[in-house]
């Protein structure tokens, strides 16, 4: 029986660029002929699901086939009771061991909220991705920041949220979380405040067991792909991706790197060459 892989994309903070991260790891194991699954733990957002439908739509409209996970979206139930909680986990969990057992691959995007189904998704996970923007308000979750020094206090929430995950899973006896800490919409010019924010991230990746990663710049591709659903690994794949343009393949670039970097062999993608 399969035991897919679990990749858990997290952050307890909105707007990071989870769950356009979320889409292209999707997109990225179904070009890799992969069974997919995807949930989207924040339904009642739920822009995995309508990135994931606007794909089919924009795949049906052009007769081709882009490829699509196998989808399901949870609403995550607001105060709930114990017993609301414990039928909920149950129900999660029994949903995830299926989509486990039949793919080979389970990609969970998070809302930026802690919730009981939030913690049960970061303790399952094999691989915990956490986009963060390139900004010290961002970094707050991760670890408190001696203002003077400018060096880790403490650990911040959503580090504590994950400690957490990580001591559930040593107690059912499961690997360590891998975990990577990506900085999203990088300013392209290099600037103090930049270089502080890596530093930061390489301490605190020391001390709190992660690897920090370059990431993603910032570039305004990734707003026009989410209406037809596509990503940067779609275009210039022919089919209906479009052409390829000199900023797709910067950000391809970048994404191959965090491909890499969670031990995805992305050296022989073969992003096509930027059209004249
Ligand atoms: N590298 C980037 N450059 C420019 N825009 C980006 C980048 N990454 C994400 N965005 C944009 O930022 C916005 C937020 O991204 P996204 O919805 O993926 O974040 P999220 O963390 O899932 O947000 P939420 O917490 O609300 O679910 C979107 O408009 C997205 O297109
Ligand atoms: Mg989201």
């Amino acid at each position: 029986m399969k035991r897919g892989k679990i990749i858990v994309v997290g952050n307890e903070k909105g707007g990071t660029g989870k769950s356009t991260l979320a889409m292209h790891l999707i997109v990225w194991f179904l070009r890799q002929k992969k069974m997919v699954a995807s949930i989207d733990l924040d339904g009642r957002q739920g822009t995995l699901t309508h990135y994931i439908q606007n794909r089919a739509a924009y795949a049906a409209v052009r007769h081709v086939d882009l490829g699509l996970p196998e989808h399901l979206c949870v609403s995550v139930r607001e105060s709930p009771t114990a017993a609301e909680r414990a039928e909920d986990e149950q129900a999660f969990t029994a949903q995830l061991d299926r989509l486990q057992s039949e793919n080979d691959v389970v990609v969970i995007d998070t809302a930026g909220a802690d919730s009981h189904l939030f913690r049960l998704a970061h303790a399952a996970a094999d691989i915990l991705i956490t986009p963060l923007n390139d900004s010290l308000i961002d970094l707050d979750v991760l670890a408190k920041i001696e203002p003077e020094k400018l060096t880790v206090k403490s650990p911040g929430h959503y580090a504590q949220t994950v400690w957490q995950a990580r001591q559930k899973r040593a107690a059912q006896r499961k690997p360590q979380t891998r975990w990577f800490v990506l900085r999203n919409r990088v300013m392209h010019v290099s600037t103090r405040n930049e270089k502080l924010i890596w530093k930061l991230l390489e301490a605190l990746g020391k001390r709190i067991n992660f690897t920090p990663l370059a990431g993603l710049g910032e570039r305004i591709v990734f707003r026009e792909l989410f209406l037809k659903g596509l990503t940067l690994l779609d275009v210039g794949a022919g089919k209906a991706g479009g052409a390829m343009s000199m900023t797709h393949v910067a950000a391809r670039q970048e994404l191959r790197s965090i491909l890499q970097a969670i031990g995805e062999d992305a050296s022989a993608d073969d992003a096509p060459k930027p059209a004249k």
